[in-house]
């Protein structure tokens, strides 16, 4: 079987030349591959699936995989499929080794040399087979799964580090740590839209926004105009899934199909998804 997904590369590759980002949304079961999966092709949007590690644990590598795979080849959008936050070496390879075509290792936890080594071990492999790499650098506050930076320990990336880094990891694109965080918000971020546009002009890979879930969409389209390519999705996904459930049980508290409880969460999320596609600027270019 001949599977179609595209690398990461390829698709940010697109994405920075003609100004718009990819919506990069995570992964936990069949339902929110559907929801991302339906959301891009009524906007004929390009579109990475990303799971986490906890989303790996969850539902399991062979599953994630799988469903990945299939959402790719049912679709003539480009789609890819990618490790989000991967923090270990051998799970990386497990990843390649069933089929991602992106991943992220993430070794914002070392310093500036142990994190260039690190990701500079996972870039060579992963080029050998194809694969493209995401990396960290500065440290995305907030929690995400198991990764959890408090805001004392957040620290935003340093521009002439971001260079150094790029050139000597060979990483394909590069997420940086601008003022977003993971999780819920109390408040609105204050985004650091200037060095945005200094790592943009020091680096020329593209550049992820990560803690996106609860940013403004004025926010939002103004950090794609200095430079974000890819934009990652979770909390507000899964918002919207609970959202959904929680209204169907209270207006059909005996209902017990899973078919009949899901169907209006995976529809809730998809809204949502179309709604972040929408402002990301990814519409029409599938
Ligand atoms: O890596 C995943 C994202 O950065 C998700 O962040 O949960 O704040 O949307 P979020
Ligand atoms: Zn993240």
């Amino acid at each position: 079987m001949i599977y179609l997904l595209m690398t990461g590369k390829e698709l940010l590759l697109h994405a920075q030349k003609n100004k718009y980002a990819v919506g990069a949304f995570n992964v936990n079961n069949m339902e929110i591959i559907q929801a991302i999966m339906g959301a891009a092709e009524e906007l004929n949007s390009p579109v990475i699936l990303q799971a986490s590690q906890g989303g790996l644990k969850y539902a399991g590598v062979e599953y994630i995989a799988a469903l990945g795979k299939l959402a790719a080849n049912s679709s003539k959008l480009p789609v890819a499929l990618h490790l989000d936050h991967g923090t270990d070496f051998e799970q990386v390879m497990q990843c390649i080794r069933h089929g991602f075509s992106s991943v992220m290792i993430d070794g914002s936890r070392f310093p500036l040399e142990e994190n260039i080594a690190f990701t500079k071990r996972v870039v060579e492999i992963a080029h050998m087979v194809g694969v493209t790499v995401e990396a960290e650098l500065g440290k995305i506050g907030g929690t995400e799964d198991h990764i959890t930076v408090s805001e004392k320990d957040a620290t935003f990336t340093n521009p002439v580090e971001a260079k150094r880094f790029v050139e000597e990891t060979g990483v394909d694109y590069l997420a940086i740590a601008v003022g977003t965080a993971h999780g819920v918000y109390q408040g609105e971020p204050k985004i650091d839209y200037d060095r945005i546009k200094k790592i943009r002009n020091t680096v020329d890979v593209p550049l992820v926004l990560h803690g996106s879930s609860g940013v403004s969409e004025e926010s939002l389209k103004k950090a794609v105009e200095c430079g974000i390519c890819k934009i990652n999705i979770d909390t507000d996904i899964r918002a919207s899934f609970a959202r959904a459930v929680k209204e169907y049980i209270k207006e059909n508290p005996d209902q017990i199909d899973p078919r009949k409880i899901l169907k209006p969460a995976t529809e809730s999320m998809k809204k949502t998804i179309m709604e972040k596609m929408k402002i990301f600027g990814s519409v029409n270019k599938g």
